[in-house]
């Protein structure tokens, strides 16, 4: 399926925070993303469901301005941000985990979320070192050693909390459930359910369900590049043919 996705009969259609509409991207000469079209609400977690190779990274590198040649909409609450290069995006508030971490390893685990810093957003609380030590004591425990020293799942951890140090209004991950031990696939998905609470929208790629399945509203499914399916993720959850068709499982 492509063109635009309504929404899913029986959700409502909450205020779109992030709108990517007729994306297409390419590495050199090759087309990679061909019309992907979705959207994340505020308060709203969807997730971006495929198989290694599918898109879902460059999809999320496209839209923060990273990526490739790209021909196509973004939308954030509303403005264009077609032309946005990614510490605006940033500043905007477009929150980003990207697949490979991208931490600084030669610096401690409290200057990395210094790293991470951008103002508080009106009507939110800030997200601080402290309330993030709280949510990963791993990391309190650690704060002053160097991030580079972090065990895989740490860092993992880490760079998620750098970007919630963004104040993100809406949160792109890339994999975060990857190698992690399920205790902290539970402690993603809370975290997440918690963002979603406080109306933040967060865009999840995974080729995984576990995470998906314990957090998202709604999923899109992308394959070669191109959306292929769009439903709640319950439903989603229930249909073994889908998830045969497109996905790992
Ligand atoms: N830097 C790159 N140069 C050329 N092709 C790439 C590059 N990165 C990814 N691709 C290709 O783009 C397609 C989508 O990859 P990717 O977005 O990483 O998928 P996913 O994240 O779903 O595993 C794959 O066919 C991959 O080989
Ligand atoms: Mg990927």
């Amino acid at each position: 399926m492509t063109g635009r996705s309504p929404a899913p009969a029986g959700l409502p259609a909450p205020e779109p925070a992030l709108e990517v509409e007729s994306l297409d991207a390419w590495y050199g000469g090759a087309r990679i993303l061909t019309g992907v079209t979705f959207h994340v609400a505020a308060g709203e977690v969807v997730a971006l469901l495929g198989r290694n190779g599918a898109g879902k990274t460059t999809t999320l590198r496209t839209v923060f301005g990273l990526g490739p040649r790209r021909r196509g909409r973004l939308r954030f609450f509303g403005r264009d941000l077609t032309a946005c290069p990614p510490h605006r995006i940033a500043h905007r508030g477009l929150g980003y985990v990207p697949e490979d971490r991208r931490l600084f390893a030669d610096l401690t685990v409290a200057e990395n979320l210094e790293m991470g810093r951008l103002p508080p957003r009106p009507d939110r609380p800030p997200w601080t070192p402290a309330r993030l030590f709280a949510l990963f004591p791993n990391l309190g425990a650690r704060a002053t050693g160097l991030a580079g020293r972090l065990s895989g799942g740490e860092q993992q951890m880490l760079a998620l909390a750098r970007a919630l140090m963004g104040n993100p209004l809406v949160l792109m991950l890339d994999e975060p459930s990857e190698g992690l031990a399920p205790r902290l696939v539970q402690t993603v998905a809370q975290i997440l359910r918690e963002l979603r609470s406080q109306g933040v929208g967060v865009l999840l790629a995974e080729q995984s369900l576990s995470l998906a399945e314990a957090v998202a509203d709604r999923a899109y499914i992308i394959e070669k590049g191109e959306i292929r399916h769009h439903a709640p993720m319950a439903t989603l959850s229930a249909d073994p043919a889908a998830r045969r068709t497109w996905l790992a499982v």
